[in-house]
């Protein structure tokens, strides 16, 4: 496998690009349903709705760099995607941090340093992750994969990112899944100054159920394609039956994303 590509530049910039694009689309999504993105009521913090947008742009890009193996290896036509899997983790986790450190430093008033501590289950996981990802992202560099070797880097990076999304996953379940199930539950309420349209769903809903989604499709591939772990490091070959299984598998579970997608989206339209 080539690990030295000749330049990220244009893989950072199509990145970026990704990264800028969803920003807009999410950006508009919670400006609908929040009424409004930086001049917040007096109740909120001016950063709290666009921390939202970044960490979920954070996020997805997250799972996108989880899911171009995947991809990559059932779909012939997605070669080239692999050129960007390391750039688009790079772009998502920094947006993560910036989340972290907004969250930690810029919320008072949603989220007091006080709420903060150790003692919180989604807190500590939210930590733990992001100690991680600046963890793979100073082992990122090509110098890395000379001095650490390559197979024990590839299993950092493979594991690390793993655990990364493992511990987003109890950062975000930990602390959003009753309020979810309320809002399925129950509806949104009535409007608010902090929240114009509580039947729109969460963006958080809608980002975790694509992070979910990734993961179940990695499992799947773990489990039932190659029947192993990756625990140590080995090289897998993908003969065309695995292939051709991963692929039905990829795509029908994506046909059930799409609808629950559109449950979630429509459920209290009207
Ligand atoms: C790997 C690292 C992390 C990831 C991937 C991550 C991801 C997320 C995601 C997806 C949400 C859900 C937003 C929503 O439902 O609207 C969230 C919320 C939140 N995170 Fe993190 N997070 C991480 C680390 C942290 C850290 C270190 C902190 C604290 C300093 C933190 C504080 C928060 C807070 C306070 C919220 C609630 C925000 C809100 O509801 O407006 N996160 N995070």
């Amino acid at each position: 496998m080539d690990m030295h590509k000749p330049s990220g530049f244009r893989d950072y910039l199509i990145s970026l690009l990704i990264a800028s694009a969803l920003t807009v689309f999410f950006g508009c999504y919670l400006l609908i349903r929040r009424g409004y993105f930086f001049d917040a009521p007096p109740t909120a913090d001016m950063l709290y709705v666009p921390n939202k947008a970044i960490v979920g742009v954070g996020t997805v890009l997250l799972a996108f760099a989880f899911l171009i193996g995947p991809i990559v290896r059932y779909f012939d036509r997605f070669d080239k995607w692999l050129g960007y899997r390391k750039e688009i983790g790079i772009v998502g986790g920094f947006l993560v941090f910036f989340h972290a450190f907004i969250s930690y430093f810029m919320l008072p008033l949603k989220f007091p340093q006080v709420y903060l501590t150790f003692d919180s289950l989604p807190f500590a996981a939210g930590l733990i992750g992001t100690v991680l990802l600046l963890f793979l992202f100073i082992i990122s560099f090509k110098r890395a994969i000379d001095l650490i070797g390559a197979s024990r880097w590839w299993f950092l990076q493979r594991w690390g990112l793993r655990l990364v999304i493992l511990f987003t996953l109890i950062h975000v379940y930990a602390m959003k899944w009753s309020g979810w199930m309320k809002w399925l539950k129950f509806g949104g309420g009535t409007p608010t100054a902090e929240l114009a349209n509580p039947s729109l769903a969460g963006l958080g809903i809608l980002v975790m159920l694509f992070v979910t989604w990734v993961v179940i499709v990695r499992l799947y591939e773990s489990i039932f394609v190659f029947k192993d772990f990756g625990l140590v490091t080995k090289e897998i070959a993908m003969n065309e039956q695995l292939k051709a299984r991963g692929r039905r598998f990829f795509i029908s579970s994506f046909w059930v994303l799409l609808i629950i997608y559109f449950f979630v989206l429509t459920r209290w339209m009207w």
